[in-house]
């Protein structure tokens, strides 16, 4: 075992607009031995999410702030390389917020224990049955109370929560899905997850497109900003719109305005913003659910994966520009290894 543990903390609070080279540093600290009750864990994936933007600002929010030199707050997996806590044992598999770093030392009873099933991926703890996968389910189900036939529009549509989302609208009955993003790969990739509609939402005639696929019963919004105002124009009466996410606003000076609203008023709808993990109570339905449409065929879960710790502030980045497909995540595996595996 390496004698150190390398870990990417918060240099300085940004200013308004994306990270930049100095917002965060990497570090060389020590890996600390477990006492009574506690876990060692070498970590193997780290989860890169829109949200880490916010999580670097000094402002109030649903977590507090990263604080300047604590390592970056990262959902993570990894494996039990020492227990001194009688649940846990040697080379279990465990998720907690490990963080942006290469092991963790901390107390067994606040850590879950992850078990992939025979033919399982263990990267789908992160994406199809982690909190990526329960945003899409419980935003469908519990915010936007997805109904038979409804015409669902989902932006960010090919990302991590987008794809598993749209995959749920299509396997509903009668539904018809508009799904939005910002490349022809994309909705490619789209159209073959069996998105009904598919646009872009940098083409210069998006808006007259977005107006012709009809009125929508269900937003899922993953990016607020002007398509979230365009999707206001165009409601049914008593739509939903799940107000998921606006990576629009996370970079942005300022964000777009909002000229719509009144059509909640008119279209006697509803805009609920929801955070996933306030809805733990319903994730164990969830995975059933989505396991249930891998096993029809319905759903596949697809990962964006770079290597080394001295990826993520560049994959984070990345992100912000499109660069991903599906979940993304920085595997602190040996590259080399986990692809010879997969042979
Ligand atoms: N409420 C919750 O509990 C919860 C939980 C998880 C995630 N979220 C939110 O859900 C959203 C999606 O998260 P994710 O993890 O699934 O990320 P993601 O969709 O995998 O990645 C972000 C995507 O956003 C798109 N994007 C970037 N800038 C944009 C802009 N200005 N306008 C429109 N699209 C833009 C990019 O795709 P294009 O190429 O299509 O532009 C990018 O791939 C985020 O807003 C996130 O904060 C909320």
């Amino acid at each position: 075992m390496s004698q150190q543990n390398k870990q990417v903390v918060l240099n300085e609070r940004p200013a308004r607009g994306p990270i930049t080279d100095t917002t965060f540093r990497t570090q060389q600290g020590e890996i600390r031995q477990p006492g009574e009750g506690e876990v060692l864990v070498k970590v193997e994936y780290v989860s890169i999410d829109p949200t880490m933007r916010g999580w670097v600002d000094d402002v109030r929010s649903y977590l507090p702030p990263v604080q300047i030199g604590a390592v970056m707050r990262a959902g993570a997996l990894g494996r039990v390389v020492k227990s001194n806590y009688e649940n846990l044992k040697e080379g279990d598999l465990v998720q907690h917020i490990f963080g942006w770093q290469e092991y963790w030392t901390g107390p067994g009873k606040d850590i879950q224990k992850r078990v992939t099933p025979e033919g399982g991926r263990d990267i789908d703890h992160m994406g199809l049955y982690g909190l990526t996968g329960m945003t899409a389910y419980v935003g469908l189900f519990e915010i936007g109370q997805l109904k038979d036939g409804d015409h669902v529009v989902i932006s960010g549509a090919a990302g991590a929560v987008g794809q598993i989302a749209t995959q749920i609208a299509v396997a509903h009955p009668k539904c018809t899905v508009t799904a939005i993003a910002g490349s022809q790969e994309k909705l490619d990739y789209l159209k073959k997850l069996g998105a009904h509609n598919v646009l872009n939402y940098k083409d210069s005639d998006f808006k007259k497109k977005f107006k012709a696929v009809g009125h929508i019963d269900v937003y899922f919004d993953n990016v607020g900003g002007e398509i979230l105002d365009l999707a206001l124009a165009q409601l049914n009466p008593y739509a939903r719109i799940i107000a998921c996410g606006a990576i629009s606003a996370y970079n942005a000076e300022k964000p777009a305005p909002i000229y719509n609203y009144f059509s909640l008023i008119s279209m006697k709808s509803t805009m609920r913003g929801f955070i996933v993990m306030d809805h733990a109570n319903k994730f164990a339905e969830g995975s059933k659910y989505l396991a249930g449409l891998v096993k029809e065929g319905k759903m596949k879960a697809d990962y964006h994966v770079t290597y080394g710790l001295d990826s993520c502030v560049g994959t984070l980045r990345d992100m912000f520009e499109g660069k991903n497909f599906g979940k993304t995540l920085v595997s602190l595996k040996d590259q080399k290894e986990e692809e010879k595996s997969k042979l």
